[in-house]
């Protein structure tokens, strides 16, 4: 079975065709960094705007690829919530009109969902398990009992975990998206340097709730109080700073997802989301490994968003039956999801 998965949350443009949920038979991203560099940050309406400029032709190109006609894909699969609105509306009127052109079922999908699926294109993994998601605009601990059953047990009350490395690689200068930047820079970089806090790490005060916006604030009062300014000169003592910042990020992260583990029992751990790509946040969960729980990151190429992890969620939902859609003209995109509001701790 065939699915065409598009994606339009933020701000990648990507439609794939995936079989069975697990082989990716063709899959084209066009990114709009480029479009947003400048403001070194997503600009919705810039966003809406550059996914309708490209979508028909990389829905083309994809479909070319893969060696298949219209006739042969058996449902479209649409991200439908959450993201930037503009944004969510183009793929998803988008994908109505191929529903009803080519009348084929429409399966709405959610994005963060979609971002944890993407660790079953190489894994078979078994529920429940507990999903660390760590992408630009959320940053959440789940436990998941199936694709439609979870419940939230920790959140980010302030910013993302993507958010804090879009900020600081802001404010240093040094361009968009901030993670893969700061990632390659902080190879250089001796990450014992400084000390960066360990945001909410009273676990019987804060639960497993994230904050990160402290830690950026940190970041940029160390570089202010130091005068470090890009140049030639700071380099070393830049990337040092970055590397300490994103060690302070994985522990952070590693400390909570330690504690979802014993309050829950559950030693089965999928992280997902644009950050799950960070070769720290990789390198400091290994020791997990060491504790006889099961650790999945996704390939790199599908961390950030695609259309293979909404064609593949969908395909699942396709074999229970359920979120297939024939009446898909009233179906309606969303911004966001209640339970991730920021300004409440999970208690
Ligand atoms: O999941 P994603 O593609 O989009 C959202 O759903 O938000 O995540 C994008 C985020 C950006 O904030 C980006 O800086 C971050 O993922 N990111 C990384 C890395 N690669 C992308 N963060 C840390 N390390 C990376 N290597
Ligand atoms: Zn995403």
């Amino acid at each position: 079975m065939y699915i065409l998965g598009i994606e339009t949350s933020c701000d990648d443009t990507s439609i794939s065709i995936v079989q069975d949920g697990k082989k990716i038979i063709s899959l084209f991203s066009v990114s709009q960094y480029k479009a947003h560099e400048s403001f070194q940050g997503v600009v919705p309406e810039i966003a809406s705007r550059e996914h309708l400029k490209v979508i028909y032709k990389t829905t083309e190109e994809t479909l070319i690829k893969s060696n298949l006609t219209f006739e042969q894909i058996d449902a479209i699969a649409v991200t439908t919530q959450p993201g930037l609105i503009g944004s969510l509306i183009i793929g998803l009127n988008f994908a109505k009109g191929l529903a009803y052109n080519f009348n084929k079922p429409l399966i709405p999908v959610n994005h963060l969902i979609a971002h944890v699926y993407s660790n079953f294109f190489n894994n078979n993994i078994e529920f429940p398990f507990i999903s660390l998601l760590i992408s630009g605009g959320h940053t959440a601990l789940f436990v998941f009992y199936s694709f439609d059953q979870y419940k939230i047990i920790g959140k980010t009350i302030d910013d993302s975990c993507g958010e804090a490395f879009d900020k600081i690689s802001k404010y240093f200068n040094l361009g968009y998206p901030g993670g893969p930047i700061i990632d390659n820079l902080s190879k250089n970089g001796n990450y014992l340097a400084y000390r960066f806090p360990l945001a909410l790490a009273d676990i019987k005060k804060y639960g497993l709730n994230f904050s990160f916006s402290g830690l950026k604030t940190s970041v940029i009062h160390f570089r202010d109080k130091y005068k470090v300014e890009p140049s030639e000169s700071q380099k070393e003592k830049i990337e040092d700073i970055l590397a300490s910042f994103q060690y302070s990020v994985a522990k952070t992260l590693l400390l909570k997802t330690k504690n979802a583990i014993s309050k829950t029992g559950i030693k089965r751990i999928v992280v997902a989301g644009g950050s799950a790509a960070n070769s720290e946040i990789r390198r400091t969960f290994e020791e997990l490994k060491n504790n006889g729980i099961e650790v999945f990151f996704p390939p790199l190429n599908l961390c950030s968003d695609n259309g293979a992890m909404v064609a593949g969620l969908a395909y699942n939902y396709y074999l229970q039956n359920k979120n297939i859609n024939y009446n898909y003209l009233s179906l309606d995109a969303k911004s966001r999801m209640v339970e991730m509001k920021r300004n409440n701790l999970i208690t």
